[in-house]
This record gives structure tokens, C-alpha cells and sequence, in this order.
């Protein structure tokens, strides 16, 4: 039993092989939060682990002679107003205008397996026995809202899901100010806070700081997007923890939209971690008889290093947060026509670039953005999701037949919450677009973004969408969004429900990928947003890929890969071998470094083939044959380690193992060639000690490779001779590893 209850105690210790959540339900009701990390032998005895003491002005929360202050006590989700001086996990406007709530315990019940989460992404389970939910009911006596916490522990991971439900029961209309998914605290502040930041181009750099007394935290508020500048993620880990060694606690948000991370410490050296919904712009209206979901935060406890933490992650969600026909699939090698023909093709061109595409072996054209309305630039055309027949006269149902006749696949862009003011759709509504009224409306890329709070809206584009892709023969979707929300106001709502519309937006765009997922199953989605602004775990749900980042430069690629992998499965990193001089950063790099960086992600070209010259063509050949043959290891079946820091030197590296650890795939990069340098040791793992391995790699075309054990290949590590490096370019060199026990 994961949830075990004890009465006496009224202590629920949720527990698996890996981890124990205990939380206690005080004298006062209110439930108090014990323990988190390592599992624990089962006890009755963890109310030891309430702390209570008499302090200068605190507030008790009993009659006295009762010491229970909420200043001082751990609590599950802490309330604004009643002696607890730390942010608060909620906030509730009642009809007399207090904010004082009390949340007490009035029952629970333990179910087998996991509930879902009305109009929301979340992890699930496929049988009753994956995992347990414990669902703990409070009341507000004066106001009658409900607060349901809901905890679900799983049994294969090292893992616990949790959400919010607010329920109001009581006559009166209160209005949530604030309703965070979860709340941890913890006893000692001896960690660093890991987060995932940066900027378009440059996405999920590895940032730390130690934890110091106060507020910290990222947060989004970018509206349709969880944002390139933070990713809706964050981890404690000890000082001395490392990759493969010490504790981490991940805490992921499975939301697309605005959200808080914040750790507030206590001058009592307690960590109090907090994340949800960002509270700035959002209200919520609830009117008897209506209740509020909150997305749900993913809990992930390690004592094997980030790698183990992450390891946890990327199991969970690539086999129970992505679903679907895709989920257990090795992906299709595609060819994306962006960076090789921007807004600038015909269809002659582009079923030149599909032949040349067969041709190598890519197995799935995709025509990106610019085949719709009067799109022959990013001013207009958005909403218009009709093809640009003079430039397409085969229509893309032709076209994807035509592609299709050739023997691959065809895919199409397409961004559907978007709107050009110049474009039939914004002439025809132009009540559809979020704005304030009276106010300017910020252009960003020319564009605008739709209203999809509004149902009307989102039926419209779906309706639309819909036809194409059954007229058509389109087997992938990419999904983009290349603009921050501005203005935020519907049209639709009322007054008082202004609060709402940033998240009912982000609702209705989950809903319109609900739809199209379940009318089309078979189809492939990659999410998409400028390239990595919404790579999180809400659009995992629905589009098991995400584009990565606008960055394809090789090296550049090993870092924002590296960090992505903190929480987000190989499988779902959109990553592709573009042309050089890189668009992005004017770089460089070998051909050979752009695909062993793209080997470890879904792999495809964005370049025109037609250009390269023919030695360049064999090796692309090479490419996709050595992905075919290692895909299902790298994406679907293996284990992935990160191995060298790029964000912390010269080199950056990682490894992906088979279950039964008898073969692996390395890589290993270097961003600059030193003079003179040394020769490298670059230790694996993940293999099995006592297993001999054949390692191969290639350079410049030469096949070269020796036999070793597991243990000299993880603490002795493979020998990096620095001429391999000079010859194969030097700077940005990179070398792939294959590993199979012999
Ligand atoms: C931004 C994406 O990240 C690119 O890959 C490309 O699809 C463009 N949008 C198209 O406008």
C-alpha cells in the first residue's frame, strides 16, 4: 500500500521504494507536512517530527494554553492570516472582503491509480496498481469552499504528483487570488536552487545559487508560453551533490502558461518551496456550485544525483505524461524546409527538396511556415489556413499526395492561436484578438494572438484545421507560437472575470490539442514556440516533441541539450542538422558535430541537400543510417547520463544505455582546440562493471575502436587522443562512441 493511514495519529505516509511523504493532520485540523525525501521505514511514531515551541509574537492557533503557531509548524498549504507570515499556497476574496481563510480536515479517501485533471495535461496511469492517490478534503466552515489536495505516489518512480481543486460549496462568491499546485517545506536551507533560464536562442542554460533567507525564484509572465527565459522547473540539490552522487528534489510544473517558482526560506532556516499559477493577473470568479483545477507540479526526490533525478523525470513523462500513438515510437527522420527555404519556395522547389530528402533517406518532409493565405513574409497571412495557391497550385492536399507518391512522408507548420492584421480572418473578427480595450495593442513579429478563451474562437480554427488535414495526407503537425501575450483582456468575459483570461487562453489551446490529437492519432505533433518558449511538460502531453530552440549551431546545441535533459526525455527534443555558416550564431562547426549533437534528440536536416557537394551527401547518408540503427536505443529504450558539464568547461558529454546495459551510444564534444593541450579522459556510465565492451568511433572516416571492461571505460575512462580532435577540425570537434558488450 503506497498510502498507509494512521489513525491514532492521523499521519498519511505515502511511500514506494524510492521516497516517503509524510503529512500529519494537526490539533487545530489544518494538515501539516513532516517529511519528504528518502523512504523511511513505516513507524507510528513520526509525530515526533512536529516541532513547537513558545516564541516571542506568535500567534497560537488553538485556545491556550496551546503552543501550535502556523508561523512554526510545516505546513501542506499554507493560508494568508492566521499567524503564518510566509507566502501563502492560496488566496481567497470573500464577499466581505476578508482574505482570512481556515482549511480544515474533513475527510479523505486513498484510490487506486490516478485521477485526471479536468481540461488539464498531467501524468496518468494505465492500471490501478501503477500508483496510489491520496485525496485530502478541507473545508472553509465560514465560506464553505472546499480545498481538495490531491497527492498520487507512484510505484515505479521515485515521483508524486500534486494539484489543487477548489470547490465552492457555501452560497457566496469568493474570488481565488492566487491557487498554487503544491507546497514543500523543509527542515535545513543547505541547498542550492538549480533553475532552467536563459533567452530565445539560447533556452534552459543549468543555472545555481545557494538558497539564502528570503524570497528566490523565477517566474513567467508571458501568457502563452511558460517562457524561453525560464522553464516552468526548478531543483534543490546539497552543495555537494553531483551528477551521479547526493540528494535533489525536482519540482516540474505540467503548465504551459504563466507560473511561480519560488522558494521563500525562513530566518529558521526553512525552506518553504512554492509553485502554480503566477498570481500576478490571475483571478478566478468561483460562483456556488463551481469548482477551479490547478495544473499539477510533478515531485521528483533523488539520492543518485541530478542524473538520477533526471532519469526519474524522463521516464515519467516519456511513458506517462506523453500518450499516445507516437509515445513508444522511435521517431521519423525529417527534413524541414525553414532554414533552407524560409518564405521564399514554390512548389517546384519544394518537391525538389523532398526528392533530394528521399533520396539521403529522410523518411518525412515538413513544410513550415509561409505555404498559407498571402504569407510571403511574417506581416501577414496567420488565421488564413487555406493554402497560397499561387504559390502551392496543387493545394496541400495535391502536394502532400505528390510527396506522399514519392515514398515519405509529408508534415506542415502551421500557428494556430495567431492572427496577422493583415489577414482575411482579422478583417473578417477583429473582436478575436486579445486586447484591452482603448488600449495599444503591442505588435510582436507583426502579429497577434487569438482569443481562445473564447470557445467560438478555437472552434473556428479547429473546424478549419480539421478539414485541411482530412482532405490532406499530413502524417506530422508542427505546432509554433512565436509571440509573448500583451494586453490581456477577452472580449468575451466579464468584468469580474478579466483575472481569468491568460489561463482560460492556455485551456483552450490544451483543448484544441485534444481535439485534433484524438481525431488524428496517427499524426506526429512538435510543439513549437519561436523555437524552445513553451518546451514544458504540459505541451509533452499532447506533442511528445518540442523544437528545442531556434539555435541549430552545433556546439550551441550540446548546451541547451544538456540542460533541457534535466527534466525532459531525449525523445522529446526537436533537434536537427542545419546549414554553416549557422544562421543563428554565424558559426562553423563540422558536418559530423552538428548530427553527433542531433543524434540525441529526434534528428533531422533544415538545409537544402541540393547545395552540398556529393562527399558531404555520403556522409549525411552515413548519418541517417547510423540514427535508424540506434533511434530506438536513443529515444524509446536506452538511459541517458549527462557525463561533461559544457556550461562548466571546454567539453560537454553524455551517454544513452540499453536496459540490459549491452550497448550504449556516447558523445562527446569540444567547443575550442587548445594548443598543445592535453589528452582527455572521458569517463562513462551507466555500463556494467564486469561486461567486456567493443567501443568504435570514427575519424574523419576511419574506423577505429579496442576492447575494454565496464570499469575502465567508467573510472579510468576512454583515452581522448587530441590528434583525433585536430583532424577532424579542432575547434567544435565532437566524437560518437558506439558501445557494445562483446
Ligand atoms: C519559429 C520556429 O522556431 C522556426 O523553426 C520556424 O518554424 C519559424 N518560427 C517560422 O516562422
Amino acid at each position: 500500500m503506497p498510502v498507509i493511514f494512521h489513525e491514532d495519529s492521523r499521519i498519511f505516509h505515502l511511500t514506494n521504494d524510492y521516497v516517503s511523504y509524510l503529512i500529519r493532520i494537526m490539533e487545530n485540523d489544518q494538515p501539516e507536512h513532516l517529511y519528504y525525501g528518502k523512504k523511511l521505514h513505516d513507524s507510528d511514531g513520526f509525530a515526533r517530527f512536529h516541532e513547537e515551541d513558545i516564541r516571542s509574537h506568535m500567534a497560537i492557533a488553538l485556545p491556550e494554553p496551546s503552543s501550535l503557531s502556523l508561523q512554526y509548524a510545516r505546513q501542506e498549504y499554507p493560508v494568508y492570516g492566521s499567524g503564518d507570515f510566509k507566502m501563502p499556497a492560496c488566496s481567497v476574496l470573500q464577499e466581505n472582503g476578508s482574505r482570512v481563510m481556515c482549511f480544515t480536515y474533513e475527510s479523505h479517501r486513498i484510490v487506486s491509480g490516478k485521477p485526471s485533471l479536468k481540461g488539464l495535461p498531467a501524468t496518468y496511469t494505465e492500471s490501478g496498481d501503477e500508483a496510489e492517490t491520496l485525496e485530502l478534503t478541507l473545508r472553509d466552515r465560514l465560506t464553505g469552499t472546499v480545498l481538495m489536495l490531491s497527492y498520487t505516489i507512484f510505484r515505479d518512480y521515485p515521483a508524486i504528483a500534486r494539484h489543487a481543486e477548489f470547490r465552492q460549496e457555501g452560497p457566496e462568491t469568493v474570488m481565488l487570488e492566487r491557487a498554487l499546485s503544491a507546497c514543500v517545506e523543509f527542515p535545513d536551507m543547505d541547498y542550492e536552487l538549480l533553475q532552467l533560464s536563459g533567452a530565445w536562442g539560447r533556452e534552459r542554460y543549468i543555472h545555481t545559487r545557494p538558497l539564502e533567507m528570503g524570497l528566490q525564484g523565477i517566474h513567467s509572465l508571458t501568457g502563452s508560453g511558460s517562457s524561453h527565459e525560464h522553464n516552468p522547473f526548478i531543483a534543490l540539490k546539497r552543495p555537494e551533490t553531483t551528477e551521479t552522487t547526493g540528494e535533489a528534489y525536482g519540482f516540474s510544473l505540467v503548465y504551459s502558461g504563466n507560473f511561480l517558482a519560488e522558494v521563500e526560506v525562513s530566518t529558521f532556516d526553512a525552506p518553504r518551496v512554492l509553485m502554480g499559477i503566477n498570481p500576478v493577473n490571475f483571478t478566478w470568479r468561483l460562483e456556488s456550485g463551481e469548482s477551479f483545477v490547478t495544473p499539477e507540479c510533478v515531485l521528483v526526490y533523488s539520492d543518485r544525483g541530478l542524473n538520477g533525478m533526471s532519469q526519474a523525470y524522463h521516464a515519467l513523462y516519456r511513458k506517462r505524461l506523453a500518450k499516445g500513438y507516437w509515445r513508444d515510437k522511435a521517431r521519423p527522420i525529417l527534413l524541414n524546409s525553414w532554414e533552407g527555404a524560409y518564405f521564399d519556395f514554390d512548389e517546384e522547389k519544394i518537391l525538389q527538396m523532398a526528392r533530394e530528402a528521399r533520396d539521403v533517406g529522410v523518411e518525412l518532409f515538413v513544410l513550415d511556415d509561409g505555404w498559407f493565405g498571402n504569407r510571403n513574409n511574417d506581416w501577414s497571412g496567420l488565421g488564413d489556413w487555406c493554402c497560397n495557391m499561387e504559390k502551392l497550385p496543387s493545394g496541400i492536399d495535391g502536394l502532400s499526395r505528390k510527396i506522399e507518391d514519392m515514398g515519405i512522408k509529408f508534415g506542415l507548420w502551421f500557428e494556430m492561436e495567431m492572427i496577422n492584421k493583415d489577414s482575411d480572418l482579422s478583417r473578417a473578427h477583429p473582436d478575436w484578438l486579445i486586447a484591452a480595450p482603448g488600449r495599444f495593442e503591442s505588435p510582436s513579429r507583426h502579429q497577434h494572438i487569438l482569443d481562445f478563451s473564447r470557445p467560438e474562437v478555437v472552434n473556428y480554427i479547429g473546424d478549419l484545421v480539421s478539414d485541411l488535414l482530412r482532405k490532406s495526407r499530413i502524417s506530422y503537425i508542427k505546432w509554433d507560437m512565436n509571440r509573448y501575450m500583451t494586453e490581456p483582456y477577452s472580449a468575451g468575459l466579464s468584468a469580474s472575470r478579466q483575472g481569468e483570461v491568460m489561463h482560460r487562453h492556455i485551456l483552450g489551446m490544451y483543448s484544441l490539442y485534444e481535439r485534433l490529437t484524438t481525431e488524428f492519432p496517427e499524426i506526429l505533433f512538435e510543439s513549437c514556440a519561436g523555437g524552445g518558449a513553451r518546451f514544458d511538460p504540459g505541451m509533452l502531453y499532447y506533442a511528445p516533441q518540442a523544437w528545442c530552440s531556434d539555435d541549430t549551431d552545433g556546439w550551441e546545441r550540446v548546451k541547451i541539450q544538456y540542460g533541457t535533459s534535466m527534466v525532459y526525455p531525449t525523445v522529446s527534443m526537436g533537434s536537427h542538422v542545419s546549414a554553416v555558416p549557422n544562421h543563428q550564431v554565424r558559426r562553423i562547426t563540422p558536418l559530423a558535430t552538428r548530427a553527433n549533437t542531433a543524434y540525441f534528440g529526434t534528428f533531422g536536416y533544415e538545409l537544402v541537400l541540393g547545395k552540398m557537394p556529393e562527399e558531404e551527401l555520403a556522409e549525411v547518408r552515413k548519418q541517417i543510417a547510423f540514427m535508424k540503427k540506434y533511434r530506438s536505443l536513443i529515444q524509446i529504450d536506452g538511459t541517458f547520463y549527462r557525463l561533461l558539464n559544457p556550461f562548466k568547461s571546454n567539453e560537454g558529454g553524455w551517454i544513452t544505455v540499453s536496459p540490459d546495459k549491452k550497448e550504449a551510444v556516447a558523445g562527446f564534444y569540444q567547443r575550442l582546440n587548445k594548443v598543445n593541450g592535453s589528452f582527455l579522459r572521458f569517463k562513462l556510465a551507466g555500463l556494467d562493471s564486469d561486461t567486456a565492451y567493443s567501443v568504435r568511433f570514427n575519424v574523419c572516416g576511419e574506423e577505429k575502436g579496442y576492447t575494454a571492461y565496464g570499469d575502465e571505460l567508467m573510472q579510468a575512462g576512454i583515452v581522448v587522443d587530441r590528434h583525433n580532435l585536430d583532424r577532424i577540425g579542432g575547434d567544435f570537434a565532437s566524437i560518437v562512441y558506439e558501445i557494445a558488450a562483446v
